[in-house]
């Protein structure tokens, strides 16, 4: 999987992803009209580049997803009639990021993803709304999460992030992900040692936080087949009936769909 703002795709480039092993491609958009878009990203005519992709996409079998910031560019009724002109049929929504604290430089402060806590609580409202029209990735127990987060209420999905989940830089230095202040260790050096398993909730960051709502589950069935191959049958049970399981398998269960194209 490839994240892009499609600037440089072209039929031959799509067909030489596809050869190298690529399933599917997420591609930004940052509004929900072709003006607000093209004038955001500084790319002329990146609309009509996507809509050729998503057609060549879709003709050779790969999947595509439209990737949204929660900005205030973003009209959120207008989405889904848009999205749809461009030929996407998903939409994942990246959580709006003002700062991080690693040498990862996809945050901004100058105010178009700065939100109050109660307008970030009603933007996740709304996507949730939007559920009922097009296809959201974003789970809606992690968007309900993130609600909880924004009003400074008690986290229930722990982050699999430096466990399940990690930021490589371009030293190929490892991070457990791209708020943390600093690496793990050089890709070289890693090994099951530099694992970390904290339960961390202190950050909104949609790939780890949604991706840890639905792997919980499967952690928790790693942890419960451990155990008994130890002969630890209370550490089983403990595993077994853990607190957010069934909320991780309904993650699962409503995602499904768009996992199982992978
Ligand atoms: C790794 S990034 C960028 C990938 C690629 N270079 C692009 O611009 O499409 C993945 C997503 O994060 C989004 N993004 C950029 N700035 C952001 C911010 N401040 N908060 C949240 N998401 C952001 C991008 O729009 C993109 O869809
Ligand atoms: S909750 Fe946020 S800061 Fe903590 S590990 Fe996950 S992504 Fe990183």
């Amino acid at each position: 999987m490839v994240v892009t703002n499609g600037g440089l795709l072209t039929p031959s480039k799509i067909h030489e992803l596809a050869d190298a092993g690529l399933s599917s491609l997420i591609i930004s958009v940052d509004a929900a009209t072709e003006e607000i878009h093209e004038k955001n990203r500084g790319l002329p005519g990146v609309c009509n580049k996507i809509k050729e992709a998503n057609k060549v996409l879709k003709d050779i079998g790969m999947y595509s997803t439209a990737s949204v910031t929660m900005s205030h560019l973003v009209d959120y009724n207008a989405l889904p009639d848009f999205l749809t002109s461009l030929g996407f049929e998903s939409v994942v929504f990246s959580y709006p990021l003002t700062k991080l604290d690693s040498n990862f430089l996809g945050f901004s402060d100058a105010g178009l993803v700065t939100h109050t806590n109660e307008s970030l609580w009603q933007a996740y409202e709304k996507v949730k709304q939007l559920k009922k029209k097009f296809h959201v990735v974003n789970p809606t127990l992690s968007l309900e999460e993130m609600q909880r987060f924004v009003q400074d209420e008690e986290q229930r999905y722990p982050c699999l992030a430096g466990y399940r989940f990690f930021f490589l830089d371009w030293d190929l230095n490892l991070w457990r992900c791209h708020f943390w202040h600093e690496p793990m260790c050089s890709i070289y050096e890693f090994d099951s040692s530099k694992l970390v398993r904290d339960g961390c909730t202190k950050f909104m960051i949609n790939c780890y936080r949604d991706s840890s709502l639905m792997q919980n589950i499967a952690v928790s069935m790693q942890d419960a087949y451990q155990s008994i191959k130890k002969g630890k049958l209370l550490d089983t049970a403990k595993a077994l009936i853990r607190k957010g399981n069934v909320d991780s398998l309904r993650a699962v269960m409503e995602e499904l769909p768009w996992i199982m194209r992978f």
